[in-house]
This record gives structure tokens, C-alpha cells and sequence, in this order.
């Protein structure tokens, strides 16, 4: 059985057309900036940006937001163009399959898991953290035991250590969210945009309120020269920071995998994905410079929560329970957008045969992927319940490089092998743009460490056995020819 074998471009472009039970296009370009928007500004900004300043940047964290967003960028316009060549929904996965060959786009289709489902598990341990500390702020205190995985511990009032035994308030907010997405897309587009503006207000509030208490000795020095060790400051802190903070961009190429919902997918999208974007470079920038100018960088060493740090220096404590409020509220709509991603990917990869029907059966009132989308409830609890946030977001940044270098491929091997096939958006700049694109991503993945690395290798290593074992002999493509 040929392992290369392609999805001809005419029969994907055809899919998703006259089903019975075709997904709803509902979705505008507003809506599609949004649901960009909603997956990325997340644990990665307010809880990310703290640790890659104080243990690894200084404030020259800054040009790490700068690095990483130059890297999504390239990955941005690969992607806008793949996208509206190929405004199906399965996203990258898609276009590796009709652009690479099956092989590669199984290991695509399997590798998104790390970066929608295992990310969503991240950023609801993140959530977990702000609602534990939020009620703490209001007198109520949750046991430790039952708010944190079995591989964190936490120090009580009294000195003693306590580990944790299963997350619940992680477990809950995936259970919640995946109920919300089985009613429907329309629904959840709304409660995303509303989230989205409650989190763009934070981020707001916390600069405009920042500016006023910057202290200019805090920039100095920009770049803290490099301790010795590498990834501890100096050029290659700065580098190791951008790995670390890549995750606050993770969630931009979401978009895509609601093309098929979109109401005009070929302008639509690329507004979506480079309109988030770029909304969110400058954001995230600005906010990053204002926080180290208001917290010496030395004082962000481990701290999960820099954001209510930073505003305790102010005159308005009271700005931390709403700040607080509002975090909490802008994690929900980023789980929310990368669990809709992640039934998507394995709707298409169902589609195609290669997994079993259940994923892509949709409900007949609600017009969505329901059984996907409680399969993955189960699935990603037991990551959010049971593993500590630093291996999810690992798992989580070095998988999505990963598919981004793909992408960045798949978009030189179709100019080539396709060069007649329309392209709505061209990517300028081939193949330089995606070119650099692979080189800045594979930069970033490897200041991510070998344990990281093996990790994805075993979970590669397991998805090829799933195709070996089942896929590739009920392939619906390698089995029409
Ligand atoms: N970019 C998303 C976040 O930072 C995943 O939470």
C-alpha cells in the first residue's frame, strides 16, 4: 500500500459540500479574528511571561516576544495560504495529506493532538491556579490535595508540604467547555467574543495602569549578561525565553481549522490569522515591557502569577480581583477554541478513514461532532488532572513547532508539485518566507531540551504504530485506487 499516496486537491476541495450533515458556516471575519484572539492570549502572557523574564531573559523578554512572533508570522502566511487553497477543516493535517502524502499527514493529524488537546490540558492547570488563588482572595480556600496533580506539592500556612492528589477545578473547566462546544458553534463563537473582549480589556487596563509606575532602573541592565549556564540570560536567555513564550502564541492557526465554517473563507481567513496576530504581538510587546518596567526582572524567578506581582506595586489592589476575574474568564475561551480545533483535525482524520467513524459523526440537531468532542473530555482530564503544567506546555510548544515546520514545507512542495492550482492568498516571499520560517521554529523546538524532545518521539513512535495497526488499512483514499 503506497504510504504517499495523496488526497487529490479536486476531491478535497469538493469535501465538506453537499453533506448531509454539513457543518454550519456561520462564521465572519470579525468572528474569525476573534476566535484567533480567544486561543491566544492565554497562560502563556499571564503566566509565562513572569518566568521567562526573571529565569531566563531579563527584560530584554521583550525581544523574545519579538523572535517568537517573527517565527509565527512566517508560519502565519504559510498557513493562510494553505488554508485558502484548502478551506477544509482538518487544517494542516489537511494539507499534508494533499500535499505530502498520507504518511505524513497521519503524523500531523497525530502530533495536533500535543498542540490542541495537551494544550488545552496546560492552560486549564493554569486556570486551575488563578481560581484556587481568586477565592483565596475571598477567604475561601480549597484543599490543596484536590486542586493540584499528583507531582506538585504545596506549602501550607503552617510550613508543612502537601502534594497534591488529582486537579479538579481543571478536570471541571474541560468538562464544562466540552459540553458547550457539543450544542454548537454558534453558540460558542458568541461566548468567545464576548470572553475576548473581557481579556483585551485586561490587558488594557493593566498597561495603561502600568505605564504610570514604570521605574527606568528596572531596564537596566536590558540584556543581564549570561551567567555561564546556557539559556540563562545573555543572547541565549533571549533565545531560550522566545521557546518559552512561543506558547502565548499558540492558537492563531486555530482559525483554519474552521474554514469550513466560514462564511467566505478565502478573504476571511487570512484577516483571522494574521489580523490575531499581529493584534496580539503588539499587545503582548507592550505588556511585557510595561510588567519588567514595573517589576525588577529579579523578582519574577518562579512566580506563576507576575501579573498580581506587578499590580500589588500599585495603589489599586483592588485591581487584582478583577484583573484576576478577567484571566480566569480569557483561559476559558482559549481552552475553548483549542478543544473546537482539536475535534476538528480528528473529524477530517475520520472522514478519511484513518480513524475509527465515532469522531465524525455529527449530531443531527446540534451539527456538531459530539462523541469527538466527550472522547476528548475524558482524554484531556486525565492530562489536566494528573500532569504538572510545565511538561503540558513543553509537549504542547514543541508539537506545534513541529506542525508549523510542516507547514512551512507542505507550501514549497505544492508551489512546486501545483504551481497552476489557485492560491486566493499567495505567501510573498517564497521560498524565503517559508524558509525562515523552518529555521526560526526549529530554533525555538530545540531550546526546548532533549527530555522534550523524546517525548514527542514517543508519542510520534505511538501514533505510527495506531497507523500501521489500523489506519492505513482502512484509508478511504488508498483503498479507491
Ligand atoms: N496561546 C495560548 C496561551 O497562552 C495557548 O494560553
Amino acid at each position: 500500500m503506497d504510504l504517499f499516496v495523496k488526497k487529490p486537491m479536486a476531491q478535497v476541495m469538493t469535501e465538506g459540500d453537499g453533506e448531509e450533515h454539513q457543518l454550519k458556516r456561520t462564521l465572519g471575519a470579525g468572528s474569525l479574528v476573534a476566535l484567533g484572539i480567544g486561543a491566544i492570549i492565554g497562560a502563556g502572557l499571564f503566566s509565562l511571561t513572569g518566568i521567562a523574564a526573571g529565569e531566563h531573559a531579563g527584560p530584554a523578554v521583550v525581544i523574545s516576544f519579538i523572535i517568537a512572533a517573527v517565527g509565527c508570522a512566517f508560519a502565519g502566511m504559510c498557513y493562510s495560504e494553505l488554508a485558502t487553497m484548502i478551506p477544509i477543516a482538518g487544517s494542516a493535517y489537511t494539507y499534508a495529506y494533499a500535499t505530502l502524502g498520507e504518511l505524513m499527514a497521519w503524523i500531523i493529524g497525530w502530533d495536533l493532538v500535543l498542540e490542541y488537546a495537551v494544550g488545552a490540558a496546560a492552560v486549564s492547570v493554569s486556570w486551575s491556579r488563578y481560581v484556587v488563588s481568586f477565592l483565596a482572595d475571598l477567604g475561601i480556600h480549597l484543599p490543596a490535595r484536590f486542586t493540584l496533580c499528583p507531582f506538585d506539592t504545596a506549602t501550607l500556612a503552617d510550613g508543612t508540604h502537601v502534594s497534591g492528589l488529582i486537579n479538579l477545578p481543571a478536570i471541571f473547566v474541560i468538562s464544562i467547555i466540552s459540553l458547550l462546544l457539543m450544542r454548537g458553534i454558534r453558540e460558542s463563537a458568541r461566548v468567545n467574543e464576548v470572553i475576548v473582549i473581557i481579556k483585551v480589556a485586561v490587558v488594557l487596563v493593566f498597561i495603561s495602569v502600568g505605564v504610570f509606575f514604570i521605574k527606568w532602573a528596572n531596564y537596566t541592565p536590558f540584556i543581564p549578561p549570561n551567567t555561564g549556564t546556557f539559556g540563562e540570560f545573555g543572547l541565549s536567555g533571549i533565545m531560550r525565553a522566545a521557546g518559552v513564550i512561543f506558547f502565548a502564541y499558540i492558537g492563531f492557526d486555530t482559525v483554519s481549522t474552521a474554514a469550513q465554517e466560514a462564511k467566505n473563507p478565502q478573504r476571511d481567513i487570512p484577516i483571522g490569522i494574521i489580523g490575531s496576530l499581529a493584534v496580539c504581538t503588539v499587545l503582548y510587546v507592550v505588556f511585557a515591557f510595561v510588567m519588567t518596567g514595573m517589576l525588577n526582572y529579579q523578582l519574577m524567578r518562579g512566580d506563576a502569577a507576575p501579573v498580581a506581582t506587578a499590580i500589588n506595586l500599585t495603589p489599586f489592589p483592588w485591581l487584582q480581583k478583577l484583573i484576576k476575574l478577567g484571566i480566569i474568564s480569557g483561559f476559558t475561551s482559549v481552552i475553548l477554541v483549542l478543544l473546537l480545533g482539536q475535534s476538528r483535525v480528528f473529524y477530517s482524520m475520520s472522514r478519511d478513514g484513518l480513524l475509527p467513524k465515532l469522531f465524525s459523526d455529527i449530531h443531527p440537531r446540534w451539527h456538531t461532532p459530539w462523541r469527538s468532542n466527550l472522547l476528548f473530555m475524558v482524554f484531556v482530564s486525565l492530562f489536566s488532572g494528573f500532569v504538572p503544567i510545565s511538561k503540558l506546555g513543553h509537549m504542547t510548544s514543541i508539537g506545534t513547532l513541529f506542525a508549523f515546520i510542516i507547514v512551512c514545507a507542505g507550501v514549497m512542495v505544492l508551489r512546486r508539485l501545483q504551481p497552476n492550482t489557485p492560491r486566493p492568498y499567495r505567501t510573498p516571499g517564497v521560498p524565503a518566507v517559508p524558509v525562515l520560517g523552518i529555521v526560526v521554529c526549529f530554533a525555538m523546538m530545540f531550546s526546548l531540551g532533549v527530555e522534550t524532545w523524546l517525548r514527542l518521539v514517543v508519542w510520534l513512535g505511538l501514533g505510527l504504530i495506531v497507523y500501521f495497526s489500523y489506519s492505513r488499512f482502512h484509508s478511504k483514499i488508498a483503498h479507491s485506487r
